[in-house]
């Protein structure tokens, strides 16, 4: 019988139902009795409908699309409504294509700046990739098309990513890696969830029995699809097994004779393969269900709708004043304007490999500053190449002159395709050492220089933060990145896009520096729960940027913080003020802390966040949030459970991670946590129980009885029960409470 979902059409054959668990081709199923054929595709921020040739490396034509800011440019907007419009349009757009599922969305933890595919993850934080995910699968699965949570789980790199093992102890795994999964699962119930390559602890995430069926379905609730990522079933027998429902690509049904064999042989238990094929028959109603209306794309609405969202996901990392001016940024029409730089001409604006998206169309900074600043006064200059193709003086030099001819610099630095992409880690994080001996002399010959950043992964600014008076980060923006970052330049848009991650000083300060990426096939997660801005608030190092933080070209003052508890959390709730001179929305986050922990913890984790509405000079908006209660849990080892602990919790509300505002102490209630005594426990854990207490004062030598809160338990309190028979100190009493301590 199948677990869950509905049963496959009436009467099909053992064959039938196993063809249904396997891929017809590249992008679709099988269509087997009553149960159509779906297709499958990328995903996630744009449609990726091959028509040709296929791949999964994104190299060969696809239909055109709209390519929106991929992750890393989307979650710097923090916002879950901008993502669930995302999500809405890109559903569209999927129908429009006939695609049932859209790959995605990627909300892997971004755990070391150096992974390949950080363009393609939202944060270092769990909640931000959690709430950002959910809104993505709700916006696409509202027009009927499935989503993909992916990739299932932990596969934070892209070194030997089919081979690696990622080692983790309970804690990170859960209260880091799985719990924006956790998150997305229960509150946006995903259609479909894709397993990962890498093996995790040793078991490979395709055949992880663990992963797929206690984890997701029993104790998560997921009642949808479990799918291979591409190529990632080595033994399709017990990937079935596990809890896996569909192979893909489809293999052309060699692989099908194995699985009837197992079935034959009882290797394979047939509710397993009823499982799988009912699992299928379910997403086929799911993304059938209203399919009836057919539905068109209008792609220059989807255009404008692109731009609007990459103008909210830009970060202003720094606006500084010049001397006596007013700060550097937004520039005004009329100013004479040099713009540098490669990207400027030919931008970056999506990632490489699987989610490579063939664009409708693309807007060209240097054309949309041009719109802006007016005619004859833009000029430009190329300033480097990303493959070294010319001669790097003769460009630089050009560029400088230009620089120094003008009022100011714009100056587009950053990544190139060649140098990240899905499939490869990077080695560094730095700059290409050209652009930053151009930065450096068109700063020099241009103090009024703004820099703009394209990039998938973090890069190291500290070479040119102290130097360079306005950075404006765009990450990755889409197609409609050109356009955005003018209107923010040019203030028709207010920036309040913050950092999803970190920016270091140093790769080496990084938590997961030393184990990564790992050896002879296998990472070990050895900076545990400290990943990003928890590990470095936790040795308290400086960083270039921190989590959270992004500037606008007003200013916000918090005032009258207010928190309250009850059974469901913290309901927490402040006002905000725009004291500037312009329009502006700010993004307001919560952070938690237990400070006297009895487990190790970070300084500060991010418990809730909203974005204001739009406020006008001197407008003023109370924004309340809430903490869930289980949002202040920690995974308690001992008993394999989350626990919330009791005790005062520290509510920090600023405006990023460094930047706290105003704080507030709160006493909350915790968990019960019924650990048994045994004959393992220690002396201080059994004295806390007055019955054992009792019975171990009548073991001890006169004087020693009363141990509770003395010097003595001080010194011994840490000696396990059982070792008292070392000294003759297992009383009759002791005996009987907790047993023979010879049974144990
Ligand atoms: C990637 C997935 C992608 C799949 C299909 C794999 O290589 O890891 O994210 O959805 O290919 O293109």
């Amino acid at each position: 019988m199948a677990e869950k979902g509905r049963e496959p059409e009436d009467g099909l054959s053992i064959a039938e139902r196993t063809t249904l668990t396997r891929g017809a081709d590249f992008w679709s199923t099988e269509a087997v009795g009553g149960v159509p054929s779906l297709v499958l595709t990328d995903g996630p921020h744009g449609v990726r409908k091959q028509t040709g040739a296929s791949d999964h490396l994104g190299l060969a034509d696809s239909e055109p699309a709209t390519c929106f800011p991929p992750a890393v440019g989307l979650a710097q907007s923090w916002d879950r409504d901008l993502v669930e419009r995302v999500g809405v349009a890109l559903g569209r757009e999927a129908r429009a294509l006939g695609v049932d599922v859209l790959l995605g969305p990627g909300i892997n933890i971004k755990r070391d700046p150096r992974g390949g595919r950080s363009f393609e993850y939202y944060s270092e934080d769990p909640l931000l990739s959690g709430v950002l995910g959910a809104a993505w699968v709700t916006g696409v699965q509202s027009v009927g098309v499935g989503t993909s949570l992916k990739h299932f789980a932990l596969n934070n790199a892209e070194t030997d990513r089919m081979r690696s093992s990622s080692d983790v102890d309970a804690r990170p795994m859960r209260e880091i890696y799985l719990r924006a999964f956790d998150h997305v699962v229960r509150v946006a119930r995903p259609w479909t969830v894709m397993c990962s390559y890498n093996r995790i602890n040793g078991v490979h995430a395709a055949e992880n029995r663990w992963l797929l069926t206690e984890l997701l379905r029993d104790e998560w609730g997921f009642d949808g699809l479990v799918v291979s990522d591409w190529g990632a079933v080595r033994d399709r027998v017990a990937a079935v097994r596990a809890g896996l429902d569909l192979t893909m690509p489809g293999d052309g049904g060699t692989g099908d004779a194995a699985v009837i064999a197992a079935l034959e042989s009882g290797v394979l238990d047939e509710s397993s393969l009823d499982r799988a094929a009912s699992a299928m028959a379910t997403l086929a109603d799911r993304t059938r269900a209203g399919h009836d209306e057919a539905i068109t794309v209008d792609h220059d609405t989807h255009h404008r709708l692109a731009r609007e969202v990459a103008g909210r996901c830009v970060v202003l990392l720094k606006n500084d004043r010049h001397v006596d001016e007013k700060p550097l940024l937004p520039l005004t029409p009329g100013t004479r304007i040099a713009v540098i730089g490669e990207f400027a001409q030919a931008p970056r604006y999506q990632g490489g490999g699987s989610s490579h998206v063939n664009a409708t169309r693309v807007d060209i900074p240097i054309d949309e500053i041009r719109a802006f600043a007016g005619d004859g006064i833009v000029t430009s200059a190329r300033g480097f190449t990303t493959d070294g193709s010319d001669d790097a003086a003769a460009l630089r030099a050009t560029a400088v002159a230009a620089a120094a001819d003008a009022d100011v610099a714009v100056l587009f630095l950053g990544l190139g395709e060649r140098q990240e992409s899905e499939g490869f880690d990077r080695t560094d994080i730095e700059l290409p050492a050209d652009q930053l001996e151009l930065a450096a002399a068109v700063v020099d010959a241009q103090p009024r220089t703004v820099v703009v950043l394209s990039h998938g992964g973090v890069v190291r600014l500290a070479p040119i933060v102290d130097a360079v008076p306005a950075i404006v980060d765009g990450g990755l923006l889409g197609q409609a990145g050109g356009g955005a970052l003018a209107d923010v330049l040019f203030g028709v848009v207010n920036p309040s896009g913050r950092l999803a991650e970190t920016v270091p000083v140093r790769l080496a300060d990084c938590p997961s520096f030393l184990d990564f990426p790992g050896e002879h096939s296998h990472v070990r997660y050895g900076e545990g729960i400290f990943v990003g801005y928890r590990g470095f608030d936790a040795r308290g190092l400086p960083v270039t940027f921190p989590f959270g933080h992004g500037l606008s070209y007003t200013d916000f003052a918090y005032s009258d913080l207010s928190v309250d508890v009850d059974d469901g959390g913290l309901r927490v709730a402040v006002t905000v003020t725009n004291t500037g001179a312009v329009t502006g929305r700010e993004v307001v986050q919560v952070y938690t802390a237990r400070t006297g922990s009895a487990v190790v913890r970070p300084p500060r984790e991010l418990a809730a966040f909203a974005v204001t509405d739009d406020l006008v000079p001197d407008a003023t908006q109370r924004v309340s949030v809430t903490v869930p209660r289980s949002q202040l849990a920690h995974w308690d080892v001992r008993i394999d459970a989350w626990v919330v602990e009791g005790g005062p919790r520290d509510v920090e509300v600023g405006a990023s991670s460094r930047d706290i505002r105003l704080e507030a102490s709160v006493e909350i209630a915790g968990d019960e946590v019924d650990l048994p005594l045994t004959w393992q426990s220690t002396l201080a854990e059994a004295i806390a129980d007055p019955a054992v207490a009792e019975a171990l004062a009548s073991s001890m030598p006169e004087g020693a009885g009363d141990m509770a809160g003395s010097d003595l338990l001080t010194l011994v309190g840490s000696m396990p029960l059982d070792r008292l028979r070392n000294f003759g100190l297992a009383s009759p009493a002791l005996v009987d409470l907790l047993g023979d301590p010879d049974d144990v």
